[in-house]
C-alpha cells in the first residue's frame, strides 16, 4: 500500500487539511436563508485543526491537535466559537512546540529505554480529535486512548478528565442506553492475557463497569461497535496487533497492525443487561469504521456498516496523500443479516452511493429498527463532496452536492413535537473551496433542501464528528 501519491497542483480541498490557528467567538453569524426558531441548543464539534508541532509535522489526517467548536443557535440566529482542546497535548503542541505523546500514526522521538518504560507506565495524551459525548449534564470530547477531557459546552474550556475507562484502547464511539442514560462502551485491556472488553459509565458516575469480557490473543482495531436492544456486537476485522510486539517495534501505533483476510471477519455478541456471551458469526474479510445502525429481527440481528474491502483506507488518509488529491478508497454501505436459527451470515449493498459518516435519529432510532440515515458521499475522483439521504427500507437515495463545497458529518437535529423520523434539521460543517472559508449548511433532513447557511470567517479543517445537544 502506498502512502504518496503526487498530482501537479493540489486539489480544490485541500485547504480542509491546513492549520486553524485562530480562536474566535462571533455573537452573530451571517445567516443566509432563515434558521427555525425551534432549533434551540449546540452542535459541538471536535477535529484536527493543527498538523504541524514546532519544526515536526504530523503524519496522518487523525494525529492532528484536537480543536473544538461550537454553534450554538437561539430565536433565529446563531453564534459560533472555536478553541484548542487545552489539556497536555495542546501543552506541549502549542507552548513548547513539540510532539509529547504517541499520536496515531506520529509518534514522539524516543529512545529505546523510553519506548521499555512506557511499556510498563504507559503516558497516554489527550488529543481527544474524533467525537463529542453528552453524559449526563457533563460534555466529553473523546479520542481512542482512554484520556477523555471534559470541557464547558459555551467557553469550549477543558475541564479534567471525567473517567478512565477498563483498558488502555477505547472507543469515540459509545453509546447512550435508553435506560440509564448513561453510556456503553468498548475498551481493550492489553497485557500478558489480552480482553476485548464492555463497560457502563451511568451519568453521573465516574468509574465504569465492566459489563463483559472476551479473552483474545491478538486485539483487533476497533472504531465503533453495534447495538440492537438485545446484543452488543463487537465487529472484529482481521486488521489486528499483537500489543507486546506493538511496544517493541519501535512503529507508531497504526503501523503496527496486520491484514490477515483468510481469517474473515467474526461478529462477537454480547446480552446488553446480563453481559453473558452469545453467539459467534462469522463472514468475510472487510474492513470499517463506523456502524451507522443495528436492531433484532425476532431471533435475526440486522447490521447497517460503511464497510471496505480492506483497511488501504487508513494508509490513504495519511496527510501527503490527502493533500496532493490521492485516491481514497470509497465504502459501500452494507447490511449484514445474522441469523440465529443457521448460523449464517447474509449480506447485500444498501445504496449505490458511497456513504460514509453515517447519522441517524438517533434519539429515536438508535437499536431499533428505521428509515433514514444521512452521510456523506463522494463521485469517482474526489474528496466528499455531497450529502447524501439513504431510506433504508426503499433503498433509495437523495443526494445534496454544490460544486466547490465539501461537506462534513450531517448531525441531525430532530424538530420537537415531530412525528416523522425524518422531520428535523441536518447540520453539516461545509468547506467553501472558492472562497477558502467554511459555512454551516442546514437541510431539511427529509428532502435535503437548503434551509439556510451561516459564514464562518475562517476555514474549519476537516473534522470527523459532533453532537446537537438541545437547550433544556
Ligand atoms: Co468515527
Amino acid at each position: 500500500m502506498s502512502a504518496t501519491t503526487t498530482s501537479a497542483a493540489p486539489p480544490a480541498y485541500a485547504k480542509g487539511f491546513e492549520t486553524l490557528s485562530d480562536e474566535v467567538v462571533v455573537d452573530r453569524l451571517p445567516v443566509s436563508g432563515a434558521l427555525p426558531t425551534w432549533l434551540a441548543g449546540s452542535l459541538l464539534r471536535t477535529g484536527p485543526a493543527k498538523f504541524e508541532a514546532g519544526e515536526r509535522q504530523m503524519r496522518h489526517w487523525f494525529d492532528g491537535l484536537a480543536m473544538l467548536h461550537r454553534f450554538t443557535f437561539a430565536d433565529g440566529a446563531v453564534s459560533y466559537g472555536n478553541r484548542y482542546l487545552r489539556g497536555r497535548t495542546a501543552h506541549a503542541v502549542l507552548d513548547e512546540g513539540r510532539i509529547a505523546y504517541p499520536e496515531f500514526a506520529t509518534d514522539p522521538c524516543r529512545t529505546l529505554f523510553r519506548r521499555v518504560q512506557t511499556l510498563f507506565a504507559p503516558t497516554f495524551g489527550d488529543n481527544a480529535n474524533v467525537n463529542v459525548m453528552r453524559l449526563g449534564e457533563r460534555f466529553v470530547s473523546m479520542t481512542e486512548t482512554p484520556i477523555s477531557v471534559q470541557f464547558d459546552p459555551d467557553t469550549l474550556e477543558a475541564a479534567g478528565v471525567p473517567f478512565m475507562p477498563p483498558g488502555q484502547l477505547t472507543t469515540a464511539h459509545p453509546h447512550l442506553d435508553r435506560e440509564t442514560g448513561g453510556m456503553l462502551n468498548y475498551a481493550a485491556k492489553l497485557g500478558p492475557r489480552n480482553e476485548y472488553r464492555f463497560f457502563a459509565l451511568g451519568p453521573d458516575d465516574a468509574e465504569p463497569r465492566v459489563l463483559a469480557r472476551i479473552p483474545t490473543k491478538n486485539v483487533g482495531y476497533v472504531h465503533s461497535f453495534g447495538l440492537t436492544e438485545r446484543w452488543i456486537v463487537l465487529a472484529e476485522f482481521p486488521w489486528a496487533v499483537n500489543p507486546l510486539r506493538m511496544i517493541a517495534s519501535g512503529r507508531p501505533f497504526v503501523e503496527n497492525f496486520r491484514w490477515e483476510p483468510e481469517r474473515g471477519t467474526r461478529f462477537l455478541l454480547v446480552d446488553r443487561r446480563t453481559g453473558a456471551h452469545g453467539p459467534t458469526f462469522a463472514t468475510d474479510p472487510f474492513f470499517a469504521f463506523h456502524h451507522v445502525n443495528g436492531y433484532d429481527d425476532g431471533d435475526d440481528l440486522v447490521l447497517d456498516i460503511s464497510t471496505y474491502a480492506d483497511p488501504s483506507l487508513v494508509q490513504a488518509l495519511y496527510l501527503d496523500n490527502l493533500r496532493a488529491g490521492g485516491p481514497v478508497p470509497s465504502s459501500e454501505l452494507r447490511r449484514f443479516r445474522l441469523s440465529a436459527a443457521t448460523g449464517d451470515v447474509r449480506h447485500e449493498r444498501l445504496v449505490a452511493e458511497p456513504f460514509e459518516l453515517g447519522r441517524i435519529n438517533y434519539g429515536r432510532c438508535n437499536a431499533r429498527p428505521y428509515r433514514c440515515a444521512w452521510g456523506v458521499t463522494s463521485g469517482p475522483d474526489t474528496w466528499l463532496d455531497g450529502i447524501v439521504k439513504a431510506d433504508v427500507e426503499e433503498r433509495a437515495t437523495t443526494v445534496w452536492r454544490e460544486a466547490g463545497r465539501f461537506p462534513g458529518e450531517p448531525v441531525f437535529a430532530a424538530r420537537p413535537g415531530a412525528e416523522d423520523e425524518d422531520d428535523g434539521v441536518l447540520l453539516s460543517v461545509v468547506l467553501d473551496a472558492d472562497r477558502g472559508t467554511s459555512f454551516l449548511l442546514v437541510l431539511d433532513a427529509a428532502d435535503l433542501s437548503e434551509v439556510a447557511r451561516a459564514e464562518v470567517p475562517h476555514h474549519i479543517p476537516f473534522s470527523f464528528h459532533g453532537q446537537f445537544a438541545a437547550r433544556r
